[in-house]
């Protein structure tokens, strides 16, 4: 399975912090927002990674991540030249694609909670059809929203809805089969005049192919967006970690957790950061393993 990192967009709840800069560059306490999105896909076992950014951003991200072989990954770069949406995604990025089945996850989106990296893995498996998840918010109608029936199956979905019909978000990450990106050319762009992944999803919904998968209180999904979740965001991390002594969001540790790379080089890439505590703990990481 192939995976894609949707990092453009034009981040207007947070102007003026985004004029110059990246939303998905923000740092998000210790490490820059893109990177959690990223160890979600690692932690899937996807390893041919496309990063999705403007043409004026796409340049930082490839300065942060090069082309991957550091942490046993490969990373392929596309600019979406407007934001046209998020199934925008699966146009810009259909040459990457290459008929596979392929996961996208929001360059905003944090994921963390415990049982999260053997269904990721599960899901990760998938051919056919597509697989979303449900999250349950206080504020279900600044998103996709989905009502499940009984059996778990979706009985509506809907993007925005004033009246929603369940307090079920979809979340921002999707893994779909090889025929996504023809599906999304042909989506009509919604009034707002964004090809819509609520529409993409609806479609493979049609097709009888759409599985949701309910995610509980026990997982943590946030979105750094605005000011005040991107501050919530980063103390929530800190408290994660400080408590632990483990960091959340971390590719170097998932790249060795993974067996993407050694212990070796685990370390050497702990040496090339220099000091400050982010080197520190991969080196601690490269010394425990002996
Ligand atoms: P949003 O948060 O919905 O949009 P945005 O980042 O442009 O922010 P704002 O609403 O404040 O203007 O986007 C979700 C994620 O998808 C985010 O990581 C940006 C990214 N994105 C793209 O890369 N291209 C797009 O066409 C859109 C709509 C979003």
């Amino acid at each position: 399975m192939k995976g894609l990192i949707l990092a453009g967009g034009k981040g207007t709840r947070l102007h003026p912090v985004t004029k110059a800069v990246s939303k998905q560059l923000l740092p998000v306490y210790n490490k820059p927002m893109v990177y959690y999105p990223l160890s979600v896909l690692m932690l899937a076992g996807i390893r041919d990674l496309l990063v999705i950014s403007t043409p004026e951003d796409l340049p930082a991200y490839e300065r942060l991540l090069g082309d991957g072989r550091q942490w046993g990954v490969s990373f392929s770069y596309v600019a979406q030249p407007t934001p046209r949406g998020l199934a925008d995604a699966f146009i810009v990025g259909e040459e990457f694609i290459d008929k596979q089945p392929v996961a996208m996850i929001l360059g905003d989106n944090l994921l963390y909670g415990q049982g999260l990296q053997p269904m990721l893995q599960e899901v990760a498996t998938l051919t056919k059809g597509a697989c979303v998840f449900a999250y349950p918010v206080r504020d279900p109608e600044r998103y996709g929203v989905v009502e499940l029936d009984g059996h778990g199956n979706v009985a509506s979905l809907e993007e925005k809805p004033a009246r929603p019909r369940s307090n079920l978000a979809v979340m921002g990450l999707y893994f779909y089969d090889s025929a996504v990106s023809e599906i999304a050319r042909n989506l009509k762009p919604s009034a707002r005049g964004e090809i819509e992944i609520t529409d993409l999803n609806r479609e493979y919904l049609r097709r009888g192919q759409l599985r949701v998968q309910r995610l509980g209180r026990g997982a943590a999904w946030l979105d750094a967006g605005t000011p005040e979740s991107l501050l919530q965001a980063a103390m929530y991390v800190q408290a994660v970690e400080e408590r632990q002594g483990l960091m959340i969001g971390c590719p170097e540790e998932v790249a060795y957790r993974k067996q993407f790379i050694g212990s070796g080089e685990l370390r050497s890439l702990a040496d090339r950061m220099g000091p400050g505590s982010y080197a520190t703990y991969l080196r601690q990481l490269a010394e425990e393993a002996g």
